[in-house]
């Protein structure tokens, strides 16, 4: 996909290729999670970690860090130690998500669920090893940031990851299943906090690390929140287009589930529509950013453009 720079229009021949920026990055952060988490004594947990920290993914948490990170004046080096954590919380999130207590699911990122191959007492405690670790790695590796950004993402993060994130937007969408009445409020609940958070705080934190402004601070956590839910619309709409083998997953979950989804509320036409009115409204945000926003803006049209 090539963006031009709609913003630069007095150099029309500068443009920006996503699909290479996209797999440049990518390959940065597998360098980076992989040197990150090496194996040592008791070999089975680290192995289970990595089993499902490098199982591959869009690497899209890590990917918005950096590039909300670039775009504040900061450097890709800042931010890596962040963008790893951040991986590292989602996975986590992942391994839980699919046990049998949650989702009982067999399939992730293409390969086997986590319990599938090290039983579920082992990939528990891979994801809190992988909890623990994300914030043992910001702490101890960022670099050449302000000690006090540096806190400052750890809070983010740690909210992003409990009671006011993460863990309520699971813990409604357990409580809804079963439920034909769900209504649209508690739907955009589950889904501001479930995966919306760590959206929000991986575009907030690189900015943090950089020493972002309140203001600019602000405009990315609007441009986030709203690429937030329209990701998920997008999820939802693509559990019912999508094939396993695209997803990496199994695919028509949530309708065999009988799942109040944006396309059970609204249809798959109108919920195309609500996504890319999203992603609009996300990227008039970062107008004031001028040409420096572009990745965040090819990035936010990638989410509702994408096959799996
Ligand atoms: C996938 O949703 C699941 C998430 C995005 C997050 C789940 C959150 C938790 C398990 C809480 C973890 C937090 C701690 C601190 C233990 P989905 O089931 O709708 O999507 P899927 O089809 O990819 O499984
Ligand atoms: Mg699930």
């Amino acid at each position: 996909m090539v963006l031009a720079t709609e913003m630069g229009s007095s150099q029309p021949e500068s443009s920006f290729d996503l699909s290479t920026y996209l797999v440049k990055r990518k390959e940065a952060i597998e360098v980076a999670l992989d040197s990150a988490l090496p194996v040592i004594y008791p070999e089975t947990i680290y192995e289970a970690m990595r089993y499902s920290l490098l199982a591959g993914g869009k690497r899209l948490r890590p990917i918005l860090c950096l590039a909300s990170c670039e775009l504040a004046g900061g450097t890709i080096s800042m931010a890596m130690p962040t963008a790893c954590a951040l991986e590292m919380i989602h996975t986590m999130s992942l391994i839980h998500d699919d046990l049998p207590a949650m989702d009982n699911d067999d399939y992730r990122r293409g390969q086997l669920t986590n319990h599938k191959v090290y039983g579920e007492n082992i990939a528990v405690l891979a994801g809190d090893g992988l909890l623990s670790y994300a914030f043992e790695f910001v702490a101890t590796k960022t670099e050449n940031v302000p000690p006090q950004q540096v806190l400052q993402v750890i809070a983010h993060l740690a909210r992003a990851v409990g009671a006011a994130g993460l863990v309520s937007g699971q813990v409604v969408d357990m409580e809804s299943e079963g439920k034909t009445d769900v209504s649209l409020e508690t739907l955009n609940y589950i889904h501001a906090h479930k995966t919306g958070a760590l959206l929000e705080a991986s575009v907030v934190c690189g900015a943090i690390l950089a020493g972002a402004s309140a203001a600019d601070l602000q405009r990315l956590y609007r441009f986030a929140q709203n690429i937030g839910l329209a990701f998920q619309i997008v999820d939802d709409i693509l559990d019912i287009t999508a094939t396993q083998e695209e997803l990496g997953k199994t695919a028509g979950k949530d309708v065999q589930a009988g799942k109040v989804t944006y396309p059970s509320l609204w249809g798959i036409e109108e919920s195309r529509r609500q996504a890319l009115q999203l992603v609009d409204d996300a990227k008039a945000q970062l107008a004031v950013f001028g040409s420096k926003a572009i990745p965040l803006l090819a990035i936010a049209d990638f989410i509702t453009s994408r096959s799996n």
